[in-house]
């Protein structure tokens, strides 16, 4: 651990403390932030807190889906422990089945007895076989499970126009036609309701190595085939660019009218190191991949910033959302694990990671009106891990139970000064945050402090509007890479936050080192 300056007075003095062999005496970093109340902004769609669930891995076959034959306690197949944490996390969206995947998927082979379903090799993640036995069935069951809606993403790299279509007539005809007998026959009379749809998935990679003109011509022929009775027509999502680039959203924007999309879609993984050959490790890393990390994902803001202008250009009356529909950390493999699976520990990190993309999403509320962060469970920034019948919660899912009340609150402009941390060459904002009126009336309020050494004392003003209480919930441990094992599953988890006080109609606030604080203010 090495920092390069010592911010203020306090900080010198437990510099030399500490020098000097006396007790460290933590020193407070100034942080000031002003809550808008009286400049409401966009709703937060509670959509920005939506899933992604791939076939991959053991993301839902062991994870979520076990059969019903399985002994591991299940209903009809589904895991009882997973389904029942995800309900209490109030998932509003599910996206799948990928993804890669996405693209190599046929419908048709997912329905139908399953004994009968088609066995294929996966051949984007791991090379195993895939048994269809989750299916376009399956999938429903489990959104009917936990509450949530459907995001289908059809296949465009191998699949046809008229699959689409027809999975479209499949899942939400309502008339006597064949492929509705199909799905009666297979065991669901009432259609079901699809809240978005989407055209392929990374089409300038695993999904076809396409050029954006290419794809833009694709996604208007299968866009014009998607029928739906009047209201009931899913969001229509075009797949765009990941990271900073911008050809493929400005060529779509060029190239397909408003009404056509209703979202351009965008992917951005944080890894440590910015290399996709040596990622960095999810656990045991050195401060330098801590701080490399919040540096990396808070680029997200300018590349998310960057389209939102090129969208406010082409479509300044704000038809087209811009969906980050996958997200999240993406390390080196676990040791001695496929590595085609992606399996990676979750610790206190990423709960920090997954809180300062909340605050980023929220400050773009009116555009970002989706994201999925990658994936639900056993796979990448998961909230859930599995190990035969036992299962964990990670710290992510936990950074998201403490945003729920942002789902569907009013987002309320910050004004926020915080110093940097810094180590070596890199430097971030020490603080970041973002508040919001929630649905019951009151304001919460989410900060991080990506500090792992030093508290920080923050002052918050509420403008518009006076605090008369204050309380709230804290995400933190003793070490960076703090995590839940399925010896020790509860190591991190939320408490009730105390370090906050009303005076004077303002907020005073000590985040600890390294912690994710949401407070709620009436
Ligand atoms: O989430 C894992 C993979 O990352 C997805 O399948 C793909 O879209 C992206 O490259």
């Amino acid at each position: 651990m090495k920092k390069t300056i010592i911010r203020s007075a306090a900080a010198l003095t437990t510099a030399l403390l500490t020098l000097s062999g006396a007790a460290a005496v933590p020193a407070p970093a100034d942080t000031s932030i002003v809550v808008h109340a009286d400049k409401p902004g966009a709703v937060i769609n509670k959509n920005v807190y939506g899933q992604f669930t791939e076939h991959l891995g053991h993301g839902i076959y062991e994870g979520i889906y076990v059969g019903k034959d399985s002994p591991i306690p299940n209903t009809n197949g589904f895991r009882k422990d997973v389904v029942a944490a995800l309900k209490s996390l109030h998932v509003p969206l599910v996206r799948w089945p990928g993804g890669c995947f996405a693209d190599q998927y046929h419908w048709r082979e997912g329905v139908g007895p399953q004994s009968q379903r088609v066995v294929r090799i996966n051949n984007n993640w791991g090379g195993v076989p895939e048994n269809n036995a989750f299916g376009t069935h399956e999938f429903f069951e489990l959104i009917d499970m936990i509450g949530a809606d459907a995001y289908v993403n059809a296949n465009v790299g191998t699949g046809t126009v008229q699959e689409m279509a027809d999975w479209m007539e499949y899942m939400t005809g309502d008339q006597d036609t064949t492929l509705v007998k199909m799905r009666k026959i297979n065991g669901r009379d009432k259609p079901w309701k699809i809240a978005m749809l989407a055209m392929g998935n990374e089409l300038w990679g695993c999904g076809g190595n396409m050029r954006p003109d290419y794809y833009a011509d694709l996604y208007k022929q299968y866009a014009s085939f998607v029928h739906a009775k009047p209201g009931e027509r899913p969001l229509l999502i075009a797949s765009g660019d990941s990271d900073k680039d911008t050809v493929w959203i400005s060529t779509l924007l060029k190239e397909v009218k408003p009404g056509m999309m209703d979202a351009i879609s965008m992917h951005y993984y944080t890894l440590p190191t910015g290399d996709w050959q040596h990622k960095g490790a999810a656990i045991g890393f050195p401060e330098s991949e801590w701080i490399s990390t919040f540096a990396n994902t808070l680029q997200l803001d300018g590349f998310i910033k960057t389209k939102v202008a090129l969208l406010n250009a082409a479509d300044p009356k704000n038809k087209v959302g811009l969906y980050v529909d996958e997200w999240g950390t993406w390390y080196d493999p676990a040791p001695n694990s496929n590595p085609g699976f992606l399996v990676q520990q979750n610790s206190l990190r990423d709960a920090l990671v997954a809180s300062t993309n909340f605050n980023i999403f929220h400050k773009y509320a009116d555009r970002v009106r989706m994201t999925a962060i990658a994936q639900t469970v056993n796979v990448l920034q998961a909230m859930i891990l599995t190990d035969g019948a036992k299962m964990i919660k990670t710290p992510t899912y936990y950074a998201y139970q403490m945003y729920i009340p942002f789902q569907d609150a009013t987002m309320l402009p910050v004004d926020l000064k915080t110093a940097n941390y810094t180590l070596g060459k890199v430097s971030v904002p020490q603080v970041n945050v973002s508040a919001a009126k929630t649905k019951a009336g009151g304001i919460v309020v989410g900060l991080t402090n990506l500090d792992p050494n030093q508290p920080a004392s923050v002052s918050i003003a509420i403008a518009g509007a006076k605090p008369g209480a204050v309380g709230g919930t804290v995400l933190t441990a003793s070490a960076m890479d703090a995590q839940n094992t399925f010896d020790a599953p509860d190591a991190v988890h939320p408490v009730p936050f105390s370090g906050a006080t009303v005076a004077d109609g303002k907020l005073s606030v000590t985040l600890p080192p390294k912690s994710v604080v949401v407070l709620d203010v009436k």
